[in-house]
This record gives structure tokens, C-alpha cells and sequence, in this order.
């Protein structure tokens, strides 16, 4: 963008070609901490990779949700119970799972859908629009019309550039239905660790809240007792704060979020 300026411009020569380059620079600098990549380090949805308002990089195109950015996963009322007043149906999609000859745990499909790992999925397996919601929050309850999917796909997804609905695959958070290649979840955290109890961290309880403790930052566990409690996609992510990067709880530097759970 600013070097097309050199080629409509005459050639800048000597001092002149360096104060240009100079100021060009620093010109990328202020732009770059100004806008782009500073504000997607969002730690809070506005500006961040979720964010999914007018002017994100869903450029969502609907007038009547424009603005909002709690709105394409929770809704005050008619959510769904999968996740705290969740605005998105499961997915139905089946899954491919994760297995080797030395994985203990087991899950199946069905349990991913309904989990919070399927709250995740329902837009990243690619299978249902962004914005196709349960209760589109700022329009009228329609009588005879039940909380399901009152959305209509209208927004155009940026990422991949082809302007339709889903996350594309191609597109850098595509993770589709084939999750042989991705880290296992939606298994029980106990059940492999008592199998090979010097291989994990043993999960503390608090109240409900189930978590694996560690001093550079809990993870949550999700489920209502230590036996059960499962490993989710939001064990390692916090969808509401990319301050890290791709919306991990903690820095993975020397590999922390890891050796949380494993012990190598
Ligand atoms: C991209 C999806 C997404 C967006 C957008 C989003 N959330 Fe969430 N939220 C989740 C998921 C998934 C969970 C459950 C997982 C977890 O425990 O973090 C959750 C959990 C919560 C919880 C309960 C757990 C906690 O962290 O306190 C609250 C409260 C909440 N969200 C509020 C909000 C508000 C307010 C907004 C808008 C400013 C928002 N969320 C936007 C996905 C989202
Ligand atoms: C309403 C749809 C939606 C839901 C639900 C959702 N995401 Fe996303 N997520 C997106 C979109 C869209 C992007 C890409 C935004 C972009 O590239 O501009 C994204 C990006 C990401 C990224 C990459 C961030 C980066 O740094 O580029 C991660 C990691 C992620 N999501 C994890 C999750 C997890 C974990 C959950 C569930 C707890 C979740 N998402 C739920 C829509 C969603
Ligand atoms: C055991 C921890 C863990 C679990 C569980 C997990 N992730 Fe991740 N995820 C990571 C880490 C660490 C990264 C950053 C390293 C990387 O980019 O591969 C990451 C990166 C990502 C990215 C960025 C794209 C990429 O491939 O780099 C997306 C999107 C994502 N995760 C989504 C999800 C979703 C959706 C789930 C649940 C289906 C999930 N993650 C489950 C740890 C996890
Ligand atoms: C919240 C806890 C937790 C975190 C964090 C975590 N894991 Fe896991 N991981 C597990 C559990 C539980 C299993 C299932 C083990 C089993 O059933 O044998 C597992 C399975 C695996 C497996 C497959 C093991 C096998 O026998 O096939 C690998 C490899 C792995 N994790 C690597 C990682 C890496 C790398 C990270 C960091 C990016 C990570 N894990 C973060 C809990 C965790």
C-alpha cells in the first residue's frame, strides 16, 4: 500500500529516499499499535477475534444485531442449557475421534455435541452458519415461533475472503469434523488419570468448580465431581480473552499449559 506511493511519486533520491522510508515506517508502527494487531489481543470480546460485530472481520451485514458481541453465543433468554445462556443450537455433526494405542479415556460423538467442546464446534466444525441463532436478541418475540434458530444467515464471514456463512475450511480457525489431529476432548480427566496415575496432575474440587491446579494458572474442568469432570476445549481456551493469543487461559511458553495436566 505505502510503497505504490514510490512508484506513483518520482524515485526519491539520496536523503530524501531514507527520510521517506523513515517516516513510511514509522507510519506502519502507529498503525499497526493503533489498530490490527494490537486491539485482536483483545483480553474482552470487543475487537478481539470473537468479536463478530459491524466492522469486525465477520462484517456482519445484519442491522439488527449490529453492535452486539455477547449476542452470536448467549441470549438473556431461550438459550440453550450447554453452556451459561447459550444462543446456538449443538451441532449435529459426527465426529471423527482421536485415538492411539496408548489413549486410556474414551468419549463419542454424541457427548462432544452435547459438551462444551460442541458449543465451540457449532461454529468451528463449519457446519452451521455464525449467525444463525436461537433468540436474535433486539427483535420481538414472534408468537407460534419457537427459540430456535430465529437468525437468518445474512453476515459474511472475512477470513477466507469467499463470503459465506460458516468458518471456512482453508480459513486459520477451521477445525471441521475430523478430530483425529486435534488435542482428544470431551473425555473424563479421572478415568486416565487413575489408569496412569504418575502421568497427570491430580484435579482439585472447590465447590462446583472442578479444575487442575498449577501456579502459573488453573484450568477448568467441566462436569459436577472429580470422577466425571472432563477435558473441553475451554479447559485451554477462554473464549472471552485473547490477551495471550488464540485464546489460551495462560501462556504456553516452556509449554505451561501442558504440564498443567501432564506430567513429562
Ligand atoms: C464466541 C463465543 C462467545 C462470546 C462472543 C461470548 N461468550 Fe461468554 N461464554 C462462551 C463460552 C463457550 C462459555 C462457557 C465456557 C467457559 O466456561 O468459559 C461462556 C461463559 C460465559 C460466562 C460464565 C463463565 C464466566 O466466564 O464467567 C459468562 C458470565 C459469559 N460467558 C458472559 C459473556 C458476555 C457478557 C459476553 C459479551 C460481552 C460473552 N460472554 C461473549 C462463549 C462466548
Ligand atoms: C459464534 C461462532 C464462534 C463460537 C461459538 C466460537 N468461535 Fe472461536 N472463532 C470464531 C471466528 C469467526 C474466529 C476467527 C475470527 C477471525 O479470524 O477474524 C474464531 C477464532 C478462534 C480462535 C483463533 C484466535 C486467533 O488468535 O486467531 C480460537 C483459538 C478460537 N476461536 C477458539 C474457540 C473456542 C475454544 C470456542 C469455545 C469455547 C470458540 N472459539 C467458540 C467464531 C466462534
Ligand atoms: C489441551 C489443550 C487444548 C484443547 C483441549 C484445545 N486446544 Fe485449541 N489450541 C491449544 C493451543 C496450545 C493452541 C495454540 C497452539 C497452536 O496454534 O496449535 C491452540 C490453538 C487453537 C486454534 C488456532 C488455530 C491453530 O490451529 O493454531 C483454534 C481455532 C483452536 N485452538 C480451537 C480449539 C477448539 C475449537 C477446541 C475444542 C474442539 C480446542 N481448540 C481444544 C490448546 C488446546
Ligand atoms: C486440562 C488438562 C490437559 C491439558 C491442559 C493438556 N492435556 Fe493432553 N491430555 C489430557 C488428557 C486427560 C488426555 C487423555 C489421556 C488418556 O486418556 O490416555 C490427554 C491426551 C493427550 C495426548 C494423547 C495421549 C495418547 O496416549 O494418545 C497428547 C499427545 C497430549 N495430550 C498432549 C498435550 C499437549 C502437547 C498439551 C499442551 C498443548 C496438552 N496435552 C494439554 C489432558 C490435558
Amino acid at each position: 500500500m505505502m510503497f505504490q506511493g514510490y512508484q506513483k511519486n518520482q524515485t526519491p533520491k539520496g536523503g530524501e529516499r531514507v527520510k521517506k522510508a523513515i517516516i513510511t515506517a514509522s507510519l506502519m508502527i502507529l498503525v499497526m499499535a493503533s489498530s490490527g494487531y494490537a486491539a485482536r489481543n483483545s483480553a474482552v470480546i470487543a475487537t478481539g477475534p470473537h468479536d463478530m460485530s459491524a466492522g469486525s472481520a465477520l462484517n456482519n451485514a445484519d442491522a439488527t444485531i449490529n453492535g452486539q458481541t455477547c449476542v452470536f453465543c448467549h441470549t438473556p433468554h431461550g438459550g440453550s442449557t450447554t453452556v451459561p445462556l447459550w444462543n446456538r443450537n449443538n451441532p449435529t455433526s459426527t465426529y471423527q475421534l482421536y485415538t492411539s494405542s496408548t489413549l486410556d479415556s474414551t468419549t463419542t460423538s454424541a457427548t462432544i455435541q452435547s459438551s462444551v467442546s460442541g458449543a465451540c464446534l457449532s461454529c468451528h466444525d463449519g457446519s452451521i452458519a455464525i449467525d444463525v441463532l436461537r433468540n436474535l436478541n433486539g427483535v420481538a418475540f414472534t408468537s407460534g415461533v419457537a427459540f430456535t434458530v430465529q437468525g437468518t444467515a445474512t453476515a459474511t464471514y472475512g477470513n477466507s475472503g469467499s463470503g459465506t456463512n460458516n468458518i471456512l475450511a482453508g480459513g486459520i480457525p477451521y477445525l471441521g469434523t475430523d478430530l483425529r489431529n486435534d488435542h482428544p476432548i470431551s473425555m473424563i480427566y479421572e478415568t486416565s488419570r487413575a489408569a496412569t496415575a504418575t502421568e497427570f496432575v491430580t484435579q482439585t474440587a472447590n465447590g462446583s468448580k472442578i479444575y487442575v491446579a498449577s501456579a502459573s494458572g488453573d484450568l477448568p474442568l467441566y462436569g459436577t465431581s472429580t470422577a466425571t469432570a472432563t477435558v473441553e476445549c475451554a479447559s485451554c481456551h477462554n473464549p472471552h480473552n485473547n490477551s495471550q493469543g488464540t485464546f489460551l487461559r495462560k501462556s504456553n511458553a516452556a509449554s505451561a499449559v501442558c504440564l498443567t495436566c501432564h506430567i513429562k
